[in-house]
């Protein structure tokens, strides 16, 4: 399984981008690092709302940010977009789930970590499932 890095030394590997603007760094940190699972979405994005059905279904509350409902909106999702980019995956900036503080990816990581059996051992070590 490849372990995903944390938001932190993701931004750092990221020398030759901008920074993001700092505010917005640290509130998606806040938002990560305070909950188990996180997804960004877009309403209306029909990956995400397979992502979040996939979640719900496994028995995880998810805490959701609508990005086109977010003040921050547009930082926050060129920040997701970088991480991507940093992860080389070539998948739509959102759905972006992260899980225990760390990236996880997009819809593709996400369903992948699915059938291979490696989301639901990952989200019970985040603390967003106890059985
Ligand atoms: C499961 O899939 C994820 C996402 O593609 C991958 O990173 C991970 O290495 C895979 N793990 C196993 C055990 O196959």
């Amino acid at each position: 399984m490849q372990v995903a890095k944390d938001m932190p030394s993701a931004i750092r590997m990221n020398e030759g981008g901008e920074p993001a603007p700092q505010a917005v760094y640290e509130k998606v940190r806040f938002l990560v690092s305070g909950n188990a699972v996180v997804v960004f979405t877009i309403s209306g994005c029909c990956m995400c709302h397979v992502v979040k059905q996939l979640l719900f279904g496994l028995g995880v509350g998810p805490t959701i940010v609508e990005l086109d409902r977010d003040a921050a909106g547009g930082e926050i999702h060129a920040l997701l977009f970088r991480l991507h980019g940093i992860r080389r995956q070539r998948q739509p900036v959102v759905p972006a789930v992260f899980v225990g503080g760390k990236f996880l990816g997009g819809i593709e990581t996400v369903m992948a970590c699915h059938i291979n059996g490696t989301l639901v051992p990952l989200l019970k070590d985040a603390g967003a499932l106890w059985l």
